[in-house]
Formats: C-alpha cells, structure tokens, sequence
C-alpha cells in the first residue's frame, strides 16, 4: 500500500510539533530558576527554544533529504529542471517568520511588565549636581564623612538613616572604613527599576538591601539592621528591593540564577526587585567590563528560608558589635585606612587584596 504524500506530511508535522516541545521545555541549557521571575523569563525562553527547534529540525531535515533524495546519480549529466520563482511560496515564508517575531515580541515585553520593567512610576531623576560632575574615578575612597551633604533628597542616604541611627554603625561608617557614597544625585539620569510583579508594584519590597559596587568588590547594607557584609542573603518568599550605585565607575549586578541584570552606576541610584524562590548558594557576578580584576568581581548570594537569614542576621549583628569594641578599643587614629582595616576584612567577607585596590 502506498501512503499518500499528505498523509506522510501530517505524521512529519506531528513528530516535529512533539520533538520540538519536549526538546524546548528539557533542553537544560539554563541555571536554576531562583525568583519568581526566573520563572517567567524561563517560560520565554521555552517557548523561543520551541520555536528554534521546530525551524530547526524542519531546515535541516529538508536540506539533508534533498541532499539524498535529488543526488547526482551515477552516468547522469543533466542539468536540472529549471525552477522559476513561486510567488505564494515566497508570501508565505516571508509571512510565517514574521508573525513569529511578532508573536515573541509581544511575549517578551509581557514578561518585561510583568517584573516591573514598564513602570513608569519607578523612573528617578535626579537634577545636576557639583559634586557628581566633578567626582573623578578616585572617588573611591569618598566616603560618608568626606562626602558634603547635597541638597537633593538622597534615597541611599533615606534608606539607610534608619541605620544611621544605630552609633556603631555611624562610628564605623564615620571612621573611614566602608568607602560608600553618601550621595547618589544623577546627572539629569534616569535610573529604571527592573523587577517586582505588577501586584507588588507601588508597595515598598519587604527587604531592603543597598549595594555598592566598586573595584573589584560588592558592598552589602541591610538598612533595617544597619549591618554591612561582603555576601547577599535574602530569605525566600519575601520580595527584596535591591538599591545600588557604583563609587567608580560602571558595574552591573546579575546574579544568572535570579534571571535579572542591573547597572550599577557612579552617581545614581538603580533599583531590581525580585522575589526569591530556591533556597542555594548562587553568586553575584560584575557583568560590565570594570577593570582588570572584573573577572573577580564576585559575591556569594545566600537564598535560605527566612529562619536561616534571621539566623544569620544576628550573627551579623553580634559580629558587627564585635568588631566595633575592637575598633574603638584600638583608636587607629594614626593607621591609614588599610591598616585600620585589615583586621576586621574577613569578618566582611572582603578579601585583602580587593581592599587594597580600594585604596589605590
Ligand atoms: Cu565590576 Cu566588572
């Protein structure tokens, strides 16, 4: 019995609909999804990865059958049948891709939305300002104390009054020793937010965490506690609200797992929000060219459920004491700021020679 040609069509596109949505969906290709949003972004990227395999197999699979199928056979040197232009094959294949990009741009800015990534409301801007014109690369080493007051409401400086309030905080932070930026004023920037489902949006994130970066470390500021560290823990289920700056020059927060990459940037305050998912130890890594030493720009992200990180936190707060007592115990008037550090870097988590490219 011969099977006709549409019936072999029909079995053709089945197998290919299936082989393209398993393949699509279990291609394994992408780190854990740690937030909420990771979700989302994965479930654009399979239905891409679809998409691709379905061109794919039905590209390949033509060319490599003709290849066998319409071979030069032994002692025939023909020429082949000459072949003209066919019009609705050309409007269909030019109408098929296009439909295809439009459906997936369509997708994807609903997921872009969907973590807050058109939200005009979260738009800062933020007038001129001296001090961010004139404030070179070596700014690195401003810090709170040396830095003057602006003018400007500040949102690091908001955010982190509440810890302010704390004096061992406002001892370490005046005693030269965590080189953040007071102010974060714009040069008439716009800093998106990126992150956050719709349903949150509007609402204060249920954590706080400010982050500096600059070269080649990652500073960490929970401002509820007032406790700084050299790695990210974040409990799951509560959204967080990440704020960053830079004190040098460009770096980016990405962290692969969260699926979200943000620039940190000298002089402005960038915001990513996300709702973490998985509990794991996953990693943050610089994602802009910085330096030398970018490939090392790296910090350890601790996702835990929420009794861990209350665990920790008052770790942190112990710890932070502790380290205070010694300080002013020490009275380092004379140290540079390298020596005065030095000993109190590992209970950071800040490795000693990325303090001292700090300094320089
Ligand atoms: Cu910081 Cu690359």
């Amino acid at each position: 019995m011969k099977i006709p040609s549409s019936i072999w069509t029909l079995l053709i596109g089945i197998v290919l609909t299936l082989a393209s949505l398993w393949y699509g969906q279990n291609h394994g290709l992408l780190p854990a999804a740690a937030t909420d949003e990771a979700v989302l972004v994965d479930g654009l990227f399979n239905a891409m990865m679809i998409v691709s395999t379905g061109i794919f197999l039905l590209v390949e699979g033509i060319l490599i059958y003709s290849a066998f199928r319409y071979r030069q056979r032994a002692g025939d040197n023909k020429d082949g049948p000459p072949v003209e232009g066919n019009i609705p094959l050309e409007i269909l294949w030019t109408a098929i891709p296009a439909i295809i990009v439009i459906g997936i741009s369509v997708y994807s800015f609903d997921v872009y939305n969907e973590i807050g990534g058109f939200d005009p409301h979260a738009i800062h801007e933020a007038p001129m300002s001296q001090e961010s014109m004139a404030m070179p690369g070596s700014a690195i080493a401003a810090t709170l104390s040396d830095t003057p007051p602006g003018t400007e409401p500040n949102l690091n400086q908001e955010k982190s009054d509440e810890a302010m309030q704390d004096p061992a905080t406002a001892e370490v932070r005046n005693a030269d020793q965590i080189p953040q930026l007071r102010n974060a004023p714009g040069v008439g920037s716009v800093a998106p937010t990126i992150g956050g489902t719709p349903d949150k949006a509007g609402k204060p994130a249920e954590l706080q965490v400010n982050v500096t970066g600059l070269q080649y470390a990652w500073i960490f500021t929970y401002p509820e506690t007032g406790i700084t560290t050299g790695e990210m823990h974040v409990p799951i289920g509560r959204e967080v609200e990440i704020s960053m700056t830079a004190n040098d020059v460009i770096h980016a927060f990405w962290v692969p797992e969260f699926r979200l990459k943000q620039d940190a940037i000298p002089g402005r305050q960038s915001e990513i929000r996300f709702t973490p998912k998985k509990a794991g130890d996953y990693v943050l890594i610089c994602a802009e060219l910085c330096g030398p030493y970018h490939g090392a720009m790296r910090a350890p992200v601790v996702v835990e459920p929420q009794e861990a990180f209350d665990k920790w936190m008052q770790e942190q707060l112990v710890a932070s004491k502790e380290t205070l007592n010694q300080a002013i115990a020490v009275n380092p008037t004379d140290l540079s700021p390298n020596e005065f550090l030095a000993p109190y870097t590992k209970d950071m988590g800040i490795k000693p020679e990325i303090l001292h490219q700090v300094h320089h």
